[in-house]
C-alpha cells in the first residue's frame, strides 16, 4: 500500500494509504479532501491536483479528456505544469512516497 503525502488548501499535512489499481481520487475522496462530483470521468474538475514535480513521470501523461477538463479550469484556477485530475492516475506501488496539493476548487 503506497503512502501518499497530501497538503489540503489550508497547508495541513494528510498520511493516506492507496490501494494499487484504484484510481487516486478514491483516497483522496474518501478523506474528505476532493468532492470527485463526477465520480472520476474527468468532466467536473474538483479532482485537480498539483502533483510533486518528482511524481509526475511516474504518474504517465494527461489523458486527452483530462486535458480539456485542465483547459476548461483555466479561466478560473491556477493550472500548473504538474496539474493532473487525481481520477485519470492509476495508483500503483512505486508511488510510495508520493506529494502533492491539493489546487484551489472552482
Ligand atoms: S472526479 Fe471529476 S474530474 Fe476527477
Amino acid at each position: 500500500m503506497p503512502k501518499i503525502t497530501v497538503f489540503d488548501l489550508d497547508g495541513k499535512q494528510h498520511i493516506l494509504l492507496g490501494n494499487s489499481g484504484d484510481a487516486l481520487m478514491e483516497p483522496l475522496r474518501d478523506e474528505g479532501l476532493v468532492e470527485a462530483t463526477c465520480g472520476g470521468a474527468a468532466s467536473c474538475g474538483t479532482c485537480h491536483i498539483y502533483l510533486g514535480a518528482d511524481w509526475l513521470e511516474k504518474c504517465g501523461e494527461r489523458t486527452e479528456d483530462e486535458g480539456y477538463m485542465l483547459e476548461g479550469l483555466e479561466e478560473h484556477v491556477e493550472v500548473k505544469s504538474v496539474s493532473r485530475l487525481a481520477c485519470q492516475i492509476t495508483i500503483t506501488d512505486d508511488m510510495d512516497g508520493m506529494t502533492m496539493d491539493i489546487a484551489p476548487q472552482i
